[in-house]
């Protein structure tokens, strides 16, 4: 039986940093992040944005009335929680008036999460004849505050994989190759708002689990690259995707490393101008591959996931016919980036600097989102309050 990924949502914050401007604040050669670090651009979050109203609206965009009814487990993936107790699939249950005949629950494991969250999908189905979907969400702010090594891989958004039988983008396949292991390389203490990181060393990490995973789905599956039409990455930052694809194809030939390479370019067109969406990351590269890399169906893609702490996993899915006709054109996805609005270096700072209280105080957001369909509209009695685009306040 075929179990994998139905349909793709992603959303993230109508704000940007064009990093020319962070570099030149910050008086680095742009070329150190255009080409070093490999980015463009970066989401930035506001007050009236938070994970849970980045996921609603990536779920929202994919959910038909009767998908919303049906499903029997809300997975919502994150490492930018919004409480210490209550899963945030609840409040995304509540937007969007999903099925409350379901699971819903949050993980957590650094940018891993979302994957962890559609595997637990793929067994839930295969374990439960009955079941007939499931909705992963993966949603994050990636903030390592101002003037920071980290500063220039922030970034934000969210996506939702509607995971089914018979689907219509993506037939995952087993087994998978997974490897864990408890690491400093990155973590962020209850008390931040900002990650901690241990840069280089975090980069490191990566590309050795990218190594060890890689042999283990290799020896359980008996495939070789030759196998794999494309191969993405969890991309915190594109560079270091590029150094995971370099790993990996170093001893293919110069016309089999070109073809990965294109392949590869088109996976983080998107990533490049929306920054790290830490567990969203590697699925909005394969968002971005399905968008305009134009594989044939049948395609089988390799897919690696790193969560620093650390988990990684090395699998694979098959493309299916017809998936573009389940997808948004990439001109219409590119053309939603282009309405965003570009902040200036005073802007930028302002909304991330603008946190919400800590003190338990009530608090009211003020509006700066226009596009969005959900802002999270400010803090009551200890809740938070969220409005939809028919104005209610929940
Ligand atoms: N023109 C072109 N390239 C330039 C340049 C210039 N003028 N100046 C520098 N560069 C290149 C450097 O040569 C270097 O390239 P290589 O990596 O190929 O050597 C690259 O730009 C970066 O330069 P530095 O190493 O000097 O950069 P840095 O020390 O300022 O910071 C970083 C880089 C460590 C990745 C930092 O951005 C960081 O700490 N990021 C956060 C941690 C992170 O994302 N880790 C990833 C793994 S953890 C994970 O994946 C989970 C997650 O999502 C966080």
């Amino acid at each position: 039986m075929a179990i994998g990924i139905d349909k793709i949502g992603f959303a993230s914050p109508e704000f940007y940093l064009d990093l020319t401007d962070l570099a030149q604040a910050r008086q680095v050669d742009p070329a150190k992040y255009h080409i070093g670090i490999g980015q463009d651009e970066m989401a930035v979050m506001p007050q009236d944005q938070d994970v849970v109203t980045l996921a609603a609206q990536a779920a929202a965009q994919i959910l038909t009335p009767a998908e919303r009814q049906s499903l029997d487990l809300i997975i919502f993936a994150t490492e930018s929680g919004v409480d210490q107790s209550k899963a945030s699939a609840l409040y995304v249950q509540r937007l969007l008036g999903l099925n409350q005949a379901a699971r819903a629950i949050e993980i957590k494991e650094a940018c891993y999460g979302a994957t962890a969250g559609l595997q637990l999908a793929y067994d839930h189905l295969a374990a439960h004849p009955e079941s007939q979907r499931v909705l992963v969400l993966g949603a994050d702010e990636a903030r390592y505050g101002l003037q920071t090594a980290g500063e220039v891989t922030q970034g934000a958004g969210a996506i939702a994989l509607l995971v089914t039988r018979q689907p219509r983008i993506l037939e995952l396949e087993q087994p998978s190759a997974y490897h864990s292991e408890e690491v400093m390389d990155f973590w962020r203490p209850n008390y931040r708002q900002e990650a901690l990181a241990d840069g280089r060393f975090s980069t490191e990490q990566y590309l050795r689990f990218l190594d060890l995973t890689w042999a283990d789905y290799q020896t359980k599956t008996q495939r070789d690259l030759t196998d794999l039409a494309a191969v993405i990455f969890h991309i915190p930052f594109t560079k270091l995707g590029l150094k995971g694809l370099r790993q990996l194809t170093a001893t293919a030939s110069a016309a089999q490393q070109a073809d990965y390479l294109a392949l590869f370019q088109q996976a983080t067109k998107l990533n490049r101008r929306v920054g790290n969406l830490y567990t969203g990351s590697l699925y909005l590269s394969l968002y971005s591959l399905l968008l305009f890399g134009h594989l044939p169906a049948g395609a089988r893609i390799g897919l690696y996931s790193y969560g620093s702490g650390a988990v990684a996993e090395f699998f694979s899915g098959r493309l299916v016919a017809g998936y573009a006709k389940v997808l948004p054109t990439g001109a219409s996805v590119l053309q939603q980036l282009a309405t965003r609005q570009r902040l200036t270096m005073d802007g930028y700072q302002h909304l991330f600097n603008a946190q919400l209280p800590t003190d338990g105080s009530d608090w009211t957001t003020p509006q700066q989102s226009r596009q969005t369909p959900f802002r999270l509209a400010g803090i009551a009695g200890h809740q938070r309050l969220y409005q939809n685009n028919g104005g209610t306040i929940q």
